[in-house]
């Protein structure tokens, strides 16, 4: 698991001048710690690390760790994910990226039919679907470099859990039952108790606390180079998968740059490639910068939201995939004099055709898990994680009770087939071996001279449209129970049409949208899974809140 740091020459300058123009915080210390996930129980084990001393690092992996075992649908160990973190005392901001890589054996059609079309079951079920996992080697990194506990002692809840059991609440049993047809061998046996679970049943994950503790113990080297990587490879090349024990091995955490932005004196750290999520959330807000947002009325509001996110998500259709295999001019992406281009021919009035855009020609053609932590020391993290679609694969590996990712559905499998979340995508997006699929996980802060925000959320494609409308709120100086509460609407180009959640669009907006040509689509389910915290610095106050759609918990350190 060798460790490589990635600098981009073009980014320092400009790092520099967003360090030196940052306020000192060095006399500024929040009055309390903060976490804010998906399942109460992970939140606890985040806040009794920070009790017991622990710093926001730890507290990070004890959440982590603990989501890997009672949110199995989001994340886990055999998955993958993001980690924003800023260090207080060395004032810098990094990018942990543990997504997975694809197997050495991977190659551009594997999930194509022999008559060219797209075998969509081939890329999500079963091991065949599974890059390698990054997740294991990302929070022993996270642990040994910024931690100050001992990986054992950040592991010990999520151990206890996986050993003990933890109860299933109304959102397992959902998630479960979307994906139950899918499940075989012993993920049924695990994850729905061989048949059909109720409310309020326990799941209990042996083999999975043997891992953990295998993890803990010798920092993952047994998983990416031992006894369990012989165990992983051979159950994968058992039932059907092509991962090879040189994958595992060479897998490494790169610590990447991340990507800096300012929107209405706000500055934007967000996620750099190979997720979109920062290019395509700078992209929006830099056009959008051409518009005085505050006073315009809510149907010019919506239809420019729209088409800057129609614009900049036609831009990861076309240019965006793994830094590390393509030529991606990221600067001229993100760059004001680009987004101004983008915003000229946005009529008020009409709404862009997708296909009229120059991009892509395309014929016409859900699960993940975020986390925010500060400590009093004002050490931050925001964590977005993923086994890509609910529970994966649905494949455990036999004898070890990690259940795999599908996270090789984010590659563009041809560039005409679009993804489980409709996303299309281009060559810099195609499956080679070794690559990282573009993700849309979209970890960032938020920072005015007096309030810092720390926000992210799943929810595949709309994840970067959820982070943009959510940050327009910290803009708009609200709080983060109004972030995380705001109704989304969504345009990722490619369907060319307006997702809204019933409640964000009134009918006389709805009218008004499609007098403007939108094509509207209201989703059937409320999504997201938000979870937030703001410190108020000149109120001297935390905030912290969870999305009303999940189950999750928010609280501050007592
Ligand atoms: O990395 C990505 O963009 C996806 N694998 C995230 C999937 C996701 O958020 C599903 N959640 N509902």
């Amino acid at each position: 698991m060798i460790k490589k740091i990635r600098t981009e020459v073009w980014f320092l300058p400009l790092l520099c001048l967003f360090i030196l123009t940052t306020p000192s915080q060095s006399q500024e210390i929040p009055p309390t710690g903060a976490v804010a996930s998906a399942h109460p129980l992970a939140t606890r084990a985040g806040l009794n690390i920070l009790n017991s001393g622990g710093n926001a690092f730890d507290a990070a992996v004890a959440v982590a760790s603990s989501l890997a075992v009672v949110e199995p649908y989001s994340s886990g160990i055999g998955g993958g994910g993001f980690f924003l973190v800023f260090d207080n005392k060395k004032k810098s901001y990094v990018f942990i990226d543990a997504r997975e890589t694809a197997p050495g054996a991977a190659f551009p059609d594997m999930y194509l039919k022999k008559d060219g079309k797209f075998d969509r079951l081939k890329s999500l079920n079963g091991p065949l679907a599974a890059g390698i996992p990054g997740l294991p080697a990302g929070l022993v990194h996270l642990s040994k470099k910024y931690g100050k506990k001992s990986l054992s002692d950040c592991f010990k809840e999520a151990i206890d859990l996986a050993e003990n059991g933890f109860e299933v609440g109304p959102r397992y049993l959902r998630m479960a039952g979307f994906r139950k047809k899918s499940f075989v061998g012993e993920a049924k046996e695990i994850f729905l108790g061989g048949t059909d679970l109720s409310l309020g049943e326990r799941i209990v994950q042996k083999d999975l606390a043997s891992t953990l503790r295998s993890i803990a113990s010798d920092n993952a080297s047994s998983f990416y180079n031992g006894s369990l990587a012989d165990r992983l490879v051979s159950g994968v090349k058992q039932h059907g998968g092509i991962w090879d024990k040189s994958d595992l091995s060479s897998y490494s955490v790169i610590e990447r740059v991340p990507l800096y932005g300012k929107y209405e004196g706000v500055k934007i750290i967000s996620a750099p490639l190979p997720s979109s999520g920062g290019i395509v959330l700078l992209q929006s807000l830099n056009i959008l910068r051409n518009y005085e947002l505050g006073i315009l009325q809510e149907t010019d509001r919506i239809h420019v939201i729209t088409e800057a996110m129609r614009r900049a998500y036609r831009d990861r259709a076309d240019f965006l995939g793994d830094p590390d295999y393509n030529d991606i001019d990221v600067k001229k992406m993100i760059s004001l004099r680009y987004a101004d281009q983008l915003a000229s021919d946005i009529k008020m009035g009409q709404a862009t055709p997708s296909d009229s855009l120059k991009g892509l020609t395309i014929d016409k053609g859900k699960d993940t898990t975020h986390f925010s932590v500060l400590d009093k020391e004002g050490n931050r993290v925001a964590a977005t994680l993923s086994i890509n679609y609910p529970f994966g694969a649905s494949f455990v590996v036999p004898g070890t009770g990690v259940l795999l990712n599908n996270e090789m559905d984010d590659f563009s499998a041809s560039p005409l087939a679009p993804n489980a979340y409709g996303l299309v995508g281009n060559h810099a997006n195609s499956i080679q071996p070794g690559k990282r699929p573009l993700s849309s996980m979209t970890p960032t802060f938020l920072e005015s001279n007096d309030r810092i925000g720390i926000i992210g959320t799943p929810g595949g494609s709309r994840i970067i449209s959820m982070v943009l409308i959510s940050s327009l709120e910290f803009v708009d100086g609200k709080l983060p129970a109004a972030w995380v509460k705001k109704e989304r609407f969504h345009h990722q180009y490619m369907p060319d049409i307006l997702q809204f959640e019933k409640d964000a669009f009134s009918p006389s907006l709805q009218q008004e949208l499609e007098r403007r040509g939108h094509e509207l689509k209201e989703v059937d389910r409320k999504y997201g899974n938000m979870h937030a915290i703001l410190w108020d610095k000149s109120r001297g106050k935390v905030y912290a809140a969870s999305d009303p759609r999940g189950e999750g918990l928010a609280d501050l350190q007592k």
